[in-house]
């Protein structure tokens, strides 16, 4: 009987465990370089580290934000309508010297564009100052529930989906509540949703549940916009010789959260796609995620209306 239930727990352990423990080594040395990517749910492919350029300027900034980064060789680049560069991201775009279906460009569509046809005029727009004939990833920026619109709105992503002018469609800022009333209701799941993620805000609920809907959680603001002089941070930094800022980002992908931090400094673009030659312990990652106090630098969707 004793050895029966050793044999049954080896069976399982075999099976389930070392699987497990194959398939997380996998993920971790799958993230090599800038062009590893995320399989979304449709089976698009979407890398696990971009540029984003929120507060980078219409013009010469944002267009030497973009060239830089993809010069460095990233693949990814986010931009929203409300952001007012998606003009310079697009000339960034063509002046990167990157065959356009080697990249990935999101933007979003902003609040007072929500609803069907107004979103589909929004994309248009967008589409129109990126030069592009199709986006790769396109958003709901914030869900806006008080607005009640945000099934019409994304009824036209499903549209601009199925007519292949995105590649993927996706959401931003919508809690656990807001997915499941969208999910109960629509054709095409979301395949990703973009949140605010970062050490002082590490999302465990909401992280769980898209794992379980297959939905890709993106991390906004992954560097605390740059309040990164953090005890454990600079702690771990000394101990692996990388930055803070690489080290929070190495965690995000440790985790399996795509992520896209902002910088319009060269020296730190590049800085910040030097994250493939070191891992951090299992014991470190925890480290980092108890770091959470449930903190936001941006607002609570449930407040933003
Ligand atoms: N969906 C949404 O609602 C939403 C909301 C916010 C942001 N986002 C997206 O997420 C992106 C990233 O978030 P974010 O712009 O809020 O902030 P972030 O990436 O968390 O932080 C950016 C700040 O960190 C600094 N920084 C960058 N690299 C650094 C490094 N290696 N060492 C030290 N400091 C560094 C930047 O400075 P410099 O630029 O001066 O180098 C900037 O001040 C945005 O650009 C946007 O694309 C989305």
């Amino acid at each position: 009987m004793q050895v029966q239930s050793k044999s049954f727990l080896k069976l399982w352990y075999d099976i389930y465990v070392s699987q497990y423990i194959q398939d997380r080594k996998e993920q971790v040395y799958m993230i090599d370089n800038l062009s590893a990517a995320t399989v979304l749910h449709n089976g698009v492919k979407m890398p696990w580290l971009g540029l984003g350029v929120w507060r980078v300027s219409e013009g010469n900034e944002v267009v030497h934000s973009v060239t830089s980064a993809i010069r460095a060789g990233y693949k990814s680049i986010d931009t929203a309508a409300i952001y007012g560069n998606e003009e310079g991201v697009g000339k960034g775009i063509r002046e990167g010297g990157v065959p356009r279906e080697e990249l990935f460009i999101t933007s979003k569509v902003w609040n007072t564009n929500q609803g069907y046809e107004s979103t589909l005029a929004a994309f248009e727009e967008s589409r129109t100052k990126l030069g592009l004939e199709y986006l790769d990833l396109y958003l709901i920026h914030w869900p806006v529930a008080a607005q009640g619109k945000y099934k019409d709105t994304w009824r036209a992503l499903e549209k601009l989906y199925k007519d292949g002018l995105v590649r993927a469609i996706g959401v931003s800022n919508f809690k656990v509540h807001h997915l499941q009333d969208l999910l109960a209701d629509c054709e095409i799941a979301p395949m990703v949703d973009q949140v605010e993620y970062h050490p002082l805000l590490t999302q465990k609920e909401l992280h769980s549940f898209c794992k379980d809907n297959k939905i890709q959680i993106e991390a906004w603001s992954p560097l605390m916009q740059g309040n990164l002089d953090q005890p454990v941070l600079n702690e771990l930094s000394a101990k692996y010789k990388k930055s803070p800022a690489q080290i929070v980002i190495r965690w995000d992908l440790q985790n399996g959260v795509v992520t896209i931090p902002k910088s319009v400094t060269e020296s730190r673009i590049i800085e910040n796609a030097n994250v493939f030659d070191f891992e951090l312990s299992a014991e470190d990652m925890e480290k980092i995620s108890g770091m959470n106090q449930d903190k936001r630098f941006g607002p609570d969707p449930d407040e933003f209306n």
